[in-house]
């Protein structure tokens, strides 16, 4: 049930705090991860779909960046085009475990011999089934279609996979996740008034915040119906700043790593006119500080705020986008 949310999207935007905590308890205690980790000192592969593939990017980035190790990182539903590449270990993310395309990838994989590794939400699932290794993120039932709390597992998952290889810790995540939706959410309310009636804008982001803003750009367009492009901040001056002129929304997903980088793409959208909102510790949508490997946990809740508003003020049922569903097992 929902409780006393009005909707499931943001009662497991709510719930995001205990998923976080409880997927990192039952993987530091996991036995499989002992063998994962040592699969991962090899040639690693990641296959992923949606919201899955972006948590991907958040792992393939993290261990480029710490260990200088590169993943390659697949979009399921084009990885069978690359099929000489699905070979040593792969891992599947998936929520569901039934994504067609994301299936399709693991047999492949099985066919050359790979080992496949899942993440999976979903106990007893295809993907659980199929893999040689299951990881188990402890999110509980997503009701809702578009995935929050599966999300910030799968992350928390991931990273701790990367802490365990680098000895960098991962620090109460969950507290990060629940101060974040307490500083954001009023803002995010505020700013869906705001931005309800765009046809169109860019998130950006750099390095540790640029899943995040590919994230919110999904997020925005799957629930409000709003086209969302999430980018590169300093790419986006190769073509996409096209697009700025008065009252363009542009939304910066803030990091540590460079500021200076975001605030010149801010400065170039700006001096055309466009509307730009910053989210980040001193943003139009507040969340708190944190480090670049801790990032996801402080402003991926904004972002789903945001949409999950934005979805409402326009009278959409977030619960329930039009066109989508909750596992894509078709082809
Ligand atoms: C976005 C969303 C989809 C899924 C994608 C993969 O909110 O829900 O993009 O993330 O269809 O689904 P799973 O993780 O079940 O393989």
């Amino acid at each position: 049930t929902k409780g006393n949310f009005p909707h499931f999207m943001l009662k497991e935007i709510h719930e995001q705090g205990t998923a976080v905590k409880e997927t990192l308890m039952s993987i530091s205690t996991d036995p499989r991860v002992k063998e994962v980790l040592e699969l991962l000192e090899g040639r690693v592969v990641v296959v992923a779909a949606g919201t899955s593939l972006h948590a991907g990017m958040v792992f393939s980035y993290a261990l480029g960046k710490l260990l200088g190790k590169d993943v390659i990182l697949l979009d399921s539903s084009e990885a069978y085009h690359l099929e000489k590449l699905l070979k040593d270990t792969v891992i599947a993310i998936s929520q569901s475990g039934e994504t067609y395309d994301t299936l399709k990838a693991v047999r492949i994989a099985k066919r050359n011999g790979a080992k496949v590794i899942g993440v999976v939400n979903v106990l007893g699932s295809t993907l659980d089934r199929e893999a040689d290794i299951s990881l188990y993120t402890r999110a509980g039932p997503e009701i809702g279609v578009a995935a929050t709390k599966t999300f910030l597992s799968q992350v928390t998952l991931l990273l701790y996979l990367v802490s365990r290889m680098s000895g960098v810790e991962l620090k109460d995540p969950h507290l990060l996740v629940e101060s974040s939706i307490r500083k954001s959410i009023g803002y995010a309310r505020s700013l869906a008034e705001r931005l309800k009636e765009k046809q169109s804008m860019f998130v950006l982001g750099t390095g540790a915040s640029l899943p995040i803003a590919y994230e919110g750009a999904l997020k925005i367009k799957e629930i409000s119906y709003v086209h969302a492009e999430g980018y590169p901040a300093g790419e986006a001056k190769h073509g996409p700043i096209a697009l700025a002129e008065e009252g363009f929304p542009v939304l910066i997903a803030w990091t540590p790593e460079d500021e200076e980088k975001l605030q010149v793409a801010k400065e170039e959208f700006a001096s055309r006119g466009s509307e730009v909102y910053w989210v980040g510790p001193r943003g139009d949508i507040v969340a708190p500080e944190s480090d670049w490997l801790h990032l996801p946990f402080t402003i991926t809740p904004p972002f789903q705020l945001l949409a999950y508003y934005m979805a409402v003020l326009k009278g959409y049922d977030p619960d329930k986008p039009r066109n989508l569903a909750k596992s894509v097992t078709v082809h």
